[in-house]
């Protein structure tokens, strides 16, 4: 495996690559790497000949008072496991390379981008469509893989490879989970024991309107009631951002289940705020 952090020999290394006939699938990371990144670069493995893993904590999708200082990081041990999962290149390139002095050149998606994530964290996913779109433009992917847990951000970036003609084939890889059901996420780690038990109550929720979709319940209000219970029950400090019944391409709100329906929430339990979303039916 190879490490590259200057963006000029990542350039010429995946030029060459594309001139040697072979494929190139690209996995974007912030680091920190869990099973979940993992899975992004087995699924990448069988899509292309290289499978090129970048690693970059993205200041740009930040907020002023989000954690981009306390985002934990640990290059050594995710090489390895770049490295043990496959990867061919691993690619760290430098804040101010990415966002060089001067820098004022953004790409925004302007619909999908307002409401959920969105309407709480009003730039990150101008910080995230740039960003990806310079790691487009930088490793020229045939192939790229995100991960359902972020799905509104899957649904973004669709967005912007579609709208600005990236030839590149989409691919969204289901989410990685815990034993218990928590959604793998670098910032569990924030958690100690005792408060990383009430981070499930997200999952707990999810499947109780899983389950009550089964059932035979369509109304969104009766479920997200339920969900709202159910996460208070187990998690009383949690705070509720958002719990949204919406379509999965087009993220507008479902008013009744129906099969393209993506229940999605964010909740911050013990300061740390969480994402998680599922299928309902
Ligand atoms: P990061 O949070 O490191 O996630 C990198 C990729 O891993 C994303 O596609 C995300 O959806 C996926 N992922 C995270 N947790 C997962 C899980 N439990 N199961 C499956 N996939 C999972 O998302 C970002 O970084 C950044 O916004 C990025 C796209 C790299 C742009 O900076």
């Amino acid at each position: 495996m190879k490490t590259i952090r200057s963006i000029k020999t990542m350039q010429r290394t995946a030029r060459q690559a594309v001139a040697e006939g072979k494929s190139i699938a690209l996995v974007p990371t912030m680091g920190f790497l869990h099973e979940g990144h993992l899975s992004l670069i087995g699924r990448a493995k069988k899509e292309a000949d290289i499978v090129i893993v970048s690693i970059f904590v993205n200041p740009a999708q930040f907020g002023p008072r989000e954690d981009l200082s306390r985002y934990p990081r640990d290059e050594k041990g995710d090489l390895k496991k770049i490295r043990a999962a496959g990867g061919d290149i691993a690619f760290l390139p430098k804040p101010r390379d990415v966002y060089p002095h001067g820098f004022q050149s953004w790409v925004t998606v302007e619909k999908l981008t307002q409401t959920l994530e969105g309407a709480s964290r009003p730039r990150h996913f101008k910080g995230v469509t740039t960003v990806v779109a310079k790691l487009f433009n930088i490793t020229r992917p045939d192939v790229v893989v995100f991960g359902m847990k972020d799905y509104q951000q899957a649904a973004v970036l669709r967005q912007m490879t579609g709208d600005l003609g990236y030839p590149i084939r989409f691919i969204v890889a289901p989410t990685v989970r815990e034993p218990d059901g928590l959604a793998m996420s670098s910032r569990n780690r924030y958690f100690s024991d005792s408060q990383r038990a009430e981070a499930v109550c997200l999952y707990r929720a999810l499947k109780s309107a899983k389950e009550m979709v089964k059932a035979g319940e369509r109304q969104v209000s009766k479920i997200k009631r339920e969900m709202i219970r159910a996460i208070k029950a187990s998690c009383p400090g949690a705070e509720i951002d958002y719990i949204a019944f919406t379509d999965l391409k087009t993220l507008k709100p479902a008013r009744e289940i129906v099969k393209e329906t993506v229940c999605s929430l964010a909740v911050t339990v013990h300061q740390v705020r969480l994402i998680d979303n599922m299928r309902l039916l």
